[in-house]
């Protein structure tokens, strides 16, 4: 069966009125849901929430009383035999709302108010402080202070967030768009109140996610219920628009940056002042002011962060959550102060180096930020940029070049895998980790070839199954360092017994060492004992590293734009990317990768918004017509190159994240480039061409 959802029409208040009888008499129609019908859920509370979760609030609870919360709020389900036939009928449900007089739609930064505990325990704001940074930028030298504003984006994968809910002999199976099958499964089991074990989320392939798939959203629930109520297996599909309103998206920030530095550059104080928007239900904070605090050495330093609650949905992490904020102010900031100093970008950069982690005088696990910046730089032809400001033109367009650093935390998660080894001479490995794009599948697989020394194409590898062994969020660039390791200690076991296995079987009299010198042929031993498969497992944990060590990646972007002097119209001919990231498992992959987050970064930069009516609170262009991503034709060069090395202290395979760093210090590059075109500077995102037009210099082509 189909189900349609039926939303709220007004952005808060309480329902009042439901006429439901048009809907049920609808051809097609199985059951229309509201909270008048539905019963009553448990939704547990997690002893301890997901990561992935907002730090403090309650999740949206579908279908359980009569409040609205926001505008597009699910607050009927309508089950039907068709698609078509569930909508026409969630068309027909009549609501009337006694609206609440006064509802928190406007981004107003004076109403900001300090994080929580719970989330001040997780390292968001409300402030840090080292030094005395006020004084300090008063006395500087030079500095620069001002805000830097960046728009509620929206993920907006290719494919829609949909759920297929089928309950069997109490046990219920869901296949559902998520970046985490353990969560889901978990989640859903504390909403209904069952054991988590009667729960089984399927999901070979994601259909890309960028954060918006890490937890699930009121839909799952949604659709679980109504699969319970009619006893059939229920399908929910979210339509373009609902996804505009339902499933996370990057919250409109203001950050005001203050730098002071003294007459060589050297940064003397630092001030990073974020407000954000969340929901009015739970309080997500992104970690914008990591950035602050680890890019850069000096002396004074203070960060805060603070929260609008809004009657919307809960924002989420999106691609480099808080890093690609952060950095975007930042990097700005830098270059604001460069243009201050009479000084080059990359000098500034390199002036204000951070030989250690400002945040506690941790050496880095490995840090090639120096050499990236050259690499950069070099690829770029930097050294021949003019530093003067709407100098250099090329036919009818204004030429800019601009750099920004980059940086991606690089972690890893608890996780298990199993490998197995099977008499056809293939192996089997698996993991309840996803694969939303970045090719989980191949680059796991290479991993556990290289180690067990079978051709890649004798390696198949299964996830997406909560019935695998447990991992943690395919999220946060963490795959490769959490299931890579685990994969790898799983394949290293399986070696193990079965080199045991070689020596029984040759007799006692082969030395210890044989276990790890001369290859075994694996398969040989396996068929000579007359096994069908063997099966090892493997784990992979955080270690003390964690408490000797931090473990970031590093990159430097650099990119070239091209403004038309008479349309404002930015265009990106070139963008290089130099970047840390440790060993490269996968060049292909790897260089991918960073080049799809430049895209990003591109979005970022000149396009994507989604555009917020007040008056109603509402999205207003919930569609892929008005709401801009870059296209081919947006996208010119692109190049990525990396930095030689592995971090055998971070891990194992010596890998640090790559995905999210690769969106990470592409805008403020494209936006530094757009002032070194025109020689203005534009402190709101994106830089659309109404925003352009009026910084353009007069006359600059004698008209
Ligand atoms: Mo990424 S925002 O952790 O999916």
């Amino acid at each position: 069966m189909y189900a349609a959802i039926v939303e709220s029409t007004v952005p808060a208040g309480r329902i009042v009125g439901l006429d439901t009888a048009a809907a049920e008499q609808s051809v097609g129609v199985l059951l229309v849901l509201t909270h008048r019908n539905a019963e009553r859920l448990p939704y547990l509370q997690a002893d301890q929430r997901p990561p992935v979760d907002p730090v403090s609030g309650e999740q949206l609870r579908v279908l359980q009383d009569d409040r609205v919360l926001f505008r597009g709020q699910p607050i009927g389900v309508v089950v039907a035999a068709t698609q078509a036939q569930a909508e026409h009928a969630a068309a027909l449900v009549r609501v009337d709302y006694d609206l609440d007089p006064a509802p928190c739609t406007h981004f107003g930064p004076e109403r900001g108010r300090p994080t929580s505990a719970a989330a001040q325990k997780a390292g968001r704001g409300p402030e840090t402080r080292q030094g005395d940074p006020d004084t300090a930028l008063a006395a500087a030298a030079h500095r620069v202070d001002h805000v830097y504003v960046q728009p509620r984006e929206q993920h907006h994968a290719m494919e829609p967030h949909a759920t297929v809910a089928h309950w069997h002999d109490g046990h219920l199976t869901l296949w559902d768009k998520t970046q985490w099958v353990g969560n889901v499964r978990d989640e859903i089991a504390r909403v209904f109140g069952i054991p988590p074990g009667t729960v089984r989320v399927i999901n070979p392939f994601v259909g890309g996610a960028f954060g918006s798939a890490l937890r699930p959203w009121p839909h799952v629930a949604l659709a679980a219920l109504a699969a319970r109520r009619t006893g059939r297996p229920v399908r929910l599909e979210l339509t373009r628009r609902q996804l505009a309103q339902s499933v996370g998206f990057r919250p409109h920030t203001e950050q005001r940056v203050a730098l002071g530095a003294d007459t060589t550059g050297t940064l003397t104080a630092i001030i990073h002042e974020a407000i954000g928007q969340t929901s009015t239900y739970e309080e997500f904070a992104e970690g914008t002011l990591t950035v602050p605090q680890v890019t850069y050495a000096s002396p004074n330093r203070r960060t805060s962060y603070r929260l609008v609650a809004m009657n919307t949905n809960t924002p989420c992490p999106m691609r480099g959550p808080g890093w690609a904020t952060g950095l975007l102010a930042q990097e700005m900031a830098m270059d604001e102060l460069a243009v201050e100093l009479r000084m080059d970008p990359v000098q500034l950069r390199l002036r204000n180096y951070a030989d250690h982690d400002p945040r506690n005088g941790r050496p880095w696990s490995s840090n090639a930020l120096r050499e990236c910046y050259r690499l950069g730089a070099q690829r770029m032809g930097w050294d021949t940029r003019d530093p003067r400001p709407a100098r250099t033109r090329a036919g009818h367009d204004l030429v800019g070049l601009g750099m920004a650093t980059a940086l991606y935390h690089s972690n890893r998660y608890p996780t298990q895998a199993s490998a197995t080894l099977l008499a056809d001479g293939t192996a089997v490995i698996a993991s309840a980790t996803s694969d939303m794009g970045p090719g989980t599948y191949t680059s796991i697989s290479q991993v556990a070839a290289d180690t067990l020394g079978l051709p890649l194409d004798r390696v198949r590898m299964e996830l997406g199954d909560s019935d695998l062994p447990p991992a943690k969020e395919h999220g946060g660039s963490t795959t490769m360092a959490s299931v890579g390791t685990a994969v790898h200690a799983a394949c290293q076991a399986l070696r193990a017994q079965l080199g045991d296995l070689a020596r029984q079987q040759a007799g006692a009299d082969v030395a210890d060492g044989a276990r790890s010198a001369a290859p075994v042929d694996l398969v040989a031993v396996l068929r000579r004992a007359g096994l069908t498969h063997v099966r090892a497992d493997g784990h992979s944990e955080p270690g003390p590293e964690q408490q000797t060590h931090s473990s970031v990646g590093f990159g430097a972007v650099f990119a070239e734009v091209r403004v038309d002097a008479d349309l404002g119209t930015v265009r990106v001919p070139r963008i290089i990317g130099a970047y840390d990231i440790g060993r490269v498992v996968n060049p292909t992959l790897a260089h991918s990768q960073v080049i799809g987050g430049m895209v990003g970064g591109l979005g970022m930069a000149l396009l994507e918004q989604v555009d917020w009516d007040p008056h109603l609170g509402q999205v207003m262009n919930g569609n892929l017509a008005e709401y801009l991503l870059p296209v081919n034709a947006d996208v010119q060069q692109l190049d990525a190159v990396f930095v030689p090395g592995e971090d055998i202290t971070a891990n194992p395979l010596g890998v640090k994240g790559v995905a999210e760093l690769g969106l990470c210090g592409v805008a403020p590059a494209i936006a530094n480039a757009v002032w070194h075109a025109t020689g203005t500077r534009l402190r709101e995102l994106p830089l659309t061409p109404e925003k352009v037009l009026p910084a353009l210099p007069v006359g600059s082509f004698g008209g």
